[in-house]
């Protein structure tokens, strides 16, 4: 095994009845690298990541994590692998703080390292992990403000926050930024991008921002039609003409 790649699918594939969403889709992905997939709409994004979380089953094909075969492991299980997968924003709970909506996700999903610990000194301990999370996102001053009074790029924050919060080793970021107002863009990249390099974690990014993608990514997989049309570094696909053409007369522009 090589211990330098964290997550790999081996000939994994999705069909809804006859449409096939991911289709022999084999990928290695580097243990602490920003891993981008990128692609036009249905191209099967998200069905790949739903496949990596295992909130959906292949049709056939494997997924292996740290060399442990988890194809058939549901999304509880692996969450305790230290898969972390975006939250949707219903997720949240709208009337409780940030910080409880933190806390919470830090113990109904964390790996818990704490099983033999009184139950007081394991509630400090998420409290006190819920307060790294929230300062780490930059959400300190409104920790105690009920989430769903949240303008709509800190409720991003929130979801990020959410899903550190057990502690994952790998995050797959499903559209972190989508319906943020441009200007905020920046600022949370910024913070995934350090997020995955302080605290050595390995970042899966679907993302439709070619700019964003092409300066953050250490390798990028472009999907299109469920396949994998090109992989490699943002300098390799920004020139591949298969890429160029396949964007083409779709909503995005390589423009690099
Ligand atoms: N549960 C499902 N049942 C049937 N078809 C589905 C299901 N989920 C996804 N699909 C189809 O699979 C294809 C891939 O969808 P997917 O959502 O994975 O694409 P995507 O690359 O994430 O697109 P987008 O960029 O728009 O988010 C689409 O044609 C979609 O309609
Ligand atoms: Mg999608």
């Amino acid at each position: 095994m090589n211990t330098d790649i964290i997550f790999e699918t081996k000939n994994l594939t999705k069909a809804f009845g006859a449409l096939v969403a991911v289709d022999d889709v084999s990928i290695k992905v580097r243990k602490n690298s920003l891993h981008a997939i990128i692609g036009p709409n249905g191209a099967g994004k998200t069905t790949f990541f739903n496949l990596l979380s295992g909130n959906i089953e292949p049709t056939s094909g494997r997924v292996i994590f740290k060399g442990r075969d988890i194809t058939h492991q549901p999304v509880h299980r692996t969450i305790h692998f230290g898969i972390g997968r975006s939250f949707q924003i219903t997720n949240i709970f709208p009337n409780l703080t940030v910080f409880e909506n933190i806390r919470l996700a830090s113990q109904a999903l964390g790996r818990d390292n704490f099983k033999f610990w009184a139950n007081s000194s394991r509630f400090k301990l998420y409290e006190e992990r819920a307060w790294n999370v929230i300062e780490r996102v930059g959400l300190k001053e409104r920790a105690y403000a009920p989430a769903r009074t949240l303008p709509h790029g800190d409720q991003r924050k929130l979801e990020l926050g959410m899903i550190l919060a057990p502690d994952p080793e790998v995050l797959l970021l499903d559209e972190p930024t989508a319906g943020m107002a441009a200007e905020q863009v920046p600022e949370l990249i910024a913070l995934i991008q350090e997020i995955q390099k302080a605290g050595d974690k390995t970042v899966m990014l679907v993302e439709h921002n070619m700019n964003v993608v092409m300066s953050v990514s250490d390798a990028i997989t472009v999907m299109h039609q469920g396949k994998v049309l090109a992989e490699g570094a943002p300098s390799q696909i920004a020139v591949n003409k298969e890429v160029q053409t396949a964007y083409l007369g779709g909503l995005y522009e390589l423009n690099v």
